[in-house]
């Protein structure tokens, strides 16, 4: 073996996961931010989490109302989810500008995108620093499938989005 960058690392790992997180803005619209960087925690009880850079306006916004859905999206919004990870909510309508779908959650004011495999509502428990990005840690409130939708992973890096078949 030979001596690698971390984000050398992240493309021999390929395919990642990744997910849509999905928050509450201040004027009740939601915004969608596209991150790999997740993981389970917990079954008892039910525990996720995942890191998100600090400067991330998914992050404030889950700093302030402690709301967030993490969800596995469906291959058809590739390029829509791949757009949601290059603009921020601070000055964009992701879901207007690229056009995503999306689906109300029973209890929750945070929309998802209709194509979605999994759903999981989170209540923020904590946060830490971690480097240039903050860990968020989340208590999980009630979780959603759909097998007909094929979940996306991330190949090459974080380059391009496309199922694992
Ligand atoms: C495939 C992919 C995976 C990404 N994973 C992460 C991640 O795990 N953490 C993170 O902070 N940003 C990640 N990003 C970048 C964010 O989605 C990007 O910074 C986005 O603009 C944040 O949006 P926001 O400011 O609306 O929160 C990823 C982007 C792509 C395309």
């Amino acid at each position: 073996m030979k001596k690698i960058t971390l984000p050398q690392a992240s493309k021999l790992t390929s395919p990642n996961p990744v997910t849509v997180v999905c928050t509450q803005k201040p004027d009740g619209s939601t915004n969608l931010a596209t991150v790999s960087w997740w993981t389970y925690l917990s079954y008892k009880p039910n525990m996720i989490a995942y890191a998100m850079a600090k400067t991330s306006y998914s992050g404030e916004m889950v700093r302030n109302n402690k709301k967030v859905i993490l969800t596995v999206p469906g291959a058809e919004i590739a390029d829509a989810v791949l757009g949601c990870g290059s603009t921020s909510g601070r000055n964009t309508d992701k879901v207007s500008k690229f056009g995503v779908e999306l689906a109300e959650v029973e209890g929750s004011p945070i929309k998802i995108p209709l194509h979605s495999r999994v759903a999981i509502v989170c209540r923020l428990k904590e946060y830490h620093e971690v480097g240039d990005h903050y860990l968020y840690i989340c208590d999980v409130e009630q979780v959603y499938g759909d097998e007909s939708e094929e979940a996306l992973f991330a190949w090459n890096g974080y380059a391009q989005l496309r199922p694992v078949k």
